[in-house]
């Protein structure tokens, strides 16, 4: 029951505002009541009181003379007419010694209570208390109440002490000859009273009365548009959609409706940009050229559009009940929980896979995938791009930059072939043409000693001289061009003395200080490739000369069971970083080109002011086997 009042409270606040306004016009109306009635209480017994006193003080002064006197008639006129007053029940005087000279009384007062009546205790202590204070007094019984006051005779004798010419001659004397009592009737002030409460209390009762309908009328009149508008958000709830709410107060309730208004219009407003941008989105989704699809967190296809599924070769309808996870090729399969794992991290990933088509073939597609949120719930959403066709251009991209190497290689290789085979020419044939012309011109030198004639010997022998000198320096001259061509150290006795011998030439021409560090152990490379780490050597030498301004070169080369590795250090400015990949450094870039043939690279590091380091690495041929079976195996 208490918990159903509660509960009523607590969900209608109609119920809540008349209570409270109730609850309070009722303390008010009680409050007011209780202060009336105080009041008006307190008024009649002071208007009582007032009368009683009066009329006793009348009575007094009307028996005075009866009482000094003890004249029964006097006293019972005096009497008499007191009695006739309305409320007087008894009418009593007394002489000083408290001897009762007259009484009066009303023939109800034998029904009145007696101990209030004239006995001797009650009437010693009026007696005591008007001698003490010379002026009336009362005493309040049940029923009624007594009024006490002094017969007091005043007399104005000559004081025997007194000179006529003094101001206060005549001294009045007041003195207490008897006291005169009234018994008043104190049940009409008690009528009066009652009469009173019962006036107020009904008053009272009306006012609640009043004051509740009131209430309630005010209470209803302020939830009914708050009901109204709890309806509207109800309809709009489950609707979604509401008329406009009047607005017909100025007030909190006026403006919680234009809240409310606002609310509503701005909900709509949003509900249809977001219809528009899932319009949007299933346009795009349907119609995008990419393949999409939709997967709920654990894996379950949730949609698929019509490019993901032509891609595989289904139509929609079908690839919604193939598991996609069987269309993944094996070595995509086994990457999927990693990818999956960093998805769901909140990782958005693109990566390549394998797919199965329909027919059975494989093809590759490149797919971006993320976590998207839908209506609260988290989705994992795949775009798929068939890259076949990039595949395709990419492979084919990549065998005729194969080819172009191999083209390239070929071409060093001939160019190499015919350098060495033009040095050798150059080197034996006009060598040895002019080492036979110099054997040629001794013997001549010889003959020419005969000539008796000596001016004629003279300037023979010396043009002779000339002209051996002359093929000394073009055999000079001959070798040097071989050398330069081709160095046969370079296939006589290997890279390492090729380098060895390049460096002192270099050293001899460019003045630049040259350090050579060999390898600990032999290496033996084969020829191609000790041509192609000479070539960059010499290459790397000619920039060292040419751009680096350094005072001092150092060379290491070092070989172990995987690889070579050539790096030529120099103290100079240090190459700049742009030059490293402009389009115009033709010498690195064939640089480059020799390495790579053989599997290798190079790095070419450049620290402003501290110099440039070109570092060459060729892997070797069994490591190079390894990588390309490697190769092959993740490509399959
Ligand atoms: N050892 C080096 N020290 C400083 N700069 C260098 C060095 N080697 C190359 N460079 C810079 O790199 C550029 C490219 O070199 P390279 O490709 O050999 O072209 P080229 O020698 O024909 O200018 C050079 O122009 C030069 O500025
Ligand atoms: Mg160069």
């Amino acid at each position: 029951m208490r918990l159903n009042l509660l509960k009523v409270l607590n969900e209608n606040f109609r119920i809540k505002i008349f209570i409270t306004f109730a609850l309070l016009i009722f303390f008010i109306s009680v409050s007011f009541t209780s202060l009336f009635i105080h009041r008006q209480t307190k008024n009649l017994t002071d208007a009582l009181i007032k009368k009683g006193n009066l009329l006793a003080g009348v009575l007094a002064f009307n028996s005075r003379i009866g009482v000094f006197s003890e004249n029964k008639e006097l006293l019972d006129v005096a009497a008499e007419g007191i009695l006739q007053q309305e409320g007087v029940l008894e009418v009593s005087i007394f002489n000083l010694e408290g001897k009762l000279l007259k009484s009066k009384e009303r023939p109800q007062i034998r029904t009145l209570e007696k101990s209030i009546r004239r006995d001797e205790k009650s009437k010693r202590k009026a007696i005591e208390e008007i001698t003490e204070t010379v002026s009336p007094c009362y005493f309040v019984g049940s029923s009624a109440v007594e009024f006490w006051s002094p017969v007091i005779s005043d007399s104005d004798p000559y004081e025997e002490t007194s000179l006529f010419f003094k101001e206060d001659l005549l001294r009045r004397k007041s003195k207490i000859i008897g006291f005169a009592m009234i018994t008043g009737d104190k049940r009409t002030l008690d009528k009066e009273l009652n009469d009173l409460l019962v006036k107020t209390i009904f008053i009272g009762i009306t006012f609640l009365i009043i004051g509740s309908i009131v209430t309630y009328i005010v209470a209803k009149g302020i939830t009914k548009p708050l009901n109204k508008l709890i309806e509207s958000v109800k309809i709009f709830g489950t609707v979604g959609t509401v008329e406009k709410f009047p607005i017909e107060t100025k007030d909190e309730i006026g403006k919680l409706a234009m809240a409310f208004n606002n609310m509503a219009e701005s909900l709509k407003r949003r509900e249809g940009a977001l219809r528009e941008s899932e319009e949007r989105y299933r346009t795009l989704f349907t119609q995008a050229s990419d393949g999409i699809c939709i997967m709920s967190v654990d894996g379950k296809l949730v949609d698929v559009n019509e490019s993901s599924a032509r891609m595989h070769g289904y139509s929609t309808q079908e690839i919604r009940h193939i598991n996609l996870k069987d269309s993944d090729a094996p070595e995509t399969f086994q990457l999927a929980p990693e990818r999956m794992r960093r998805v769901l991290a909140g990782e958005a990933i693109t990566f390549e896979v394998k797919h199965y088509h329909k027919d059975g073939h494989v093809f590759p597609l490149e797919v971006s995938v993320s976590l998207i949120s839908y209506n609260g719930e988290s989705y994992v959403q795949c775009i798929h791009r068939d890259i076949t066709e990039r595949k395709r251009g990419e492979e084919m991209i990549q065998a005729s930059r194969e080819q172009m190497r191999a083209l390239a290689g070929r071409l060093q290789t001939v160019r190499e072939e015919e350098r060495t085979d033009i040095a050798r020419e150059i080197h034996d044939e006009l060598g040895g043409a002019l080492t036979g012309m110099k054997v040629d011109v001794s013997f001549l030198i010889k003959s020419a000693l005969k000539i008796e004639n000596e001016a004629a010997r003279t300037s023979l022998i010396a043009g002779m001289d000339s002209v051996t000198k002359s093929i000394d320096t073009t055999i000079h001259a001959v070798r040097r061009i071989a050398m330069e061509l081709r160095p046969g150290i370079l296939d006589d006795l290997g890279l390492v003395a090729a380098l060895e011998w390049q460096l002192k030439d270099f050293e001899k021409r460019s003045g630049i200080r040259s350090e050579f560090f060999p390898p600990v152990e032999d290496i033996s490379l084969d020829a191609d490739l000790s041509t192609a780490l000479f070539r960059i050597f010499q290459e790397a030498l000619t920039n060292v000369v040419r751009h680096s301004g350094a005072t001092a070169v150092c060379v290491r080369l070092r070989a172990d069971a995987d690889s070579s590795t050539l790096e030529v250090e120099d103290n100079g400015k240090g190459i700049e970083k742009e030059k490293l990949l402009s389009s115009e450094s033709l010498g690195l870039l064939g640089m480059r080109e020799r390495a790579q043939m053989f599997g290798g690279r190079i790095t070419v590091t450049g620290t402003p002011g501290t110099g440039t380091t070109v570092k060459v690495e060729i892997p070797s041929v069994e490591k190079r086997k390894i990588e390309r079976d490697q190769g092959g195996a993740t490509l399959r």
